[in-house]
């Protein structure tokens, strides 16, 4: 008999179901059985950061936690924040920094820094560094990565201030 069990999550503001055993990690559930690769897998031991997504409202490496344990959350992926062909403030700050290079940490990096902004909306250089320790980038040396989180904030800041009058 099958131990496996269906999964409901609201995934980028959409519902989604699959079925996962009870050790799948939510990293393959949501790459093998909903298709969304864009979370990537790197260390599969919570060391790199590839594959954070935010999970009701916090970062969190989706290779730590079974599908299961997620049951019923909502989850923000890399592929939610782009809306439509117009890239996310945060993604435009990367593209327009070099916050990139080969790509493979780049979503846990955007999610990161997603989480970063809306705890603190204008961090310093120091509090950026701690901010995305732990997301490891084995290509840029960080200080491109450093500058486009800080343009990200720039861009963002209007944005909030516009919301916040109104
Ligand atoms: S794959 Fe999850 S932290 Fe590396
Ligand atoms: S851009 Fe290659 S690992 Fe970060």
């Amino acid at each position: 008999m099958s131990s496996q069990k269906q999964i409901d999550l609201t995934i980028n503001g959409r519902k989604y179901s699959g079925r996962a055993e009870p050790r799948t990690l939510l990293s393959y559930f949501l790459r093998e059985e909903l298709g969304l690769t864009g979370t990537h897998i790197g260390c599969i031991v919570g060391k790199c950061g590839a594959c954070t997504v935010i999970l009701n409202g916090n970062a969190v490496k989706s290779c730590m936690i079974f599908a299961s344990q997620a049951q019923g959350s909502e989850i923000l992926t890399v592929e939610g924040l782009a809306k439509g062909s117009q890239l996310h403030p945060i993604q435009e700050a990367f593209w327009e920094n070099h916050g990139l290079q080969c790509g493979y940490c780049t979503p846990g990096m955007l999610l990161a820094t997603y989480d970063l902004l809306q705890r603190n909306p204008s961090p310093s250089e120091a509090e950026i560094r701690e901010g995305i320790t732990g997301n490891l980038c084995m290509c840029t040396g960080y200080v491109n990565i450093v500058k486009s989180v800080k343009a990200a904030a720039e861009k963002m800041a209007p944005a909030k201030k516009r919301k916040a009058r109104s």
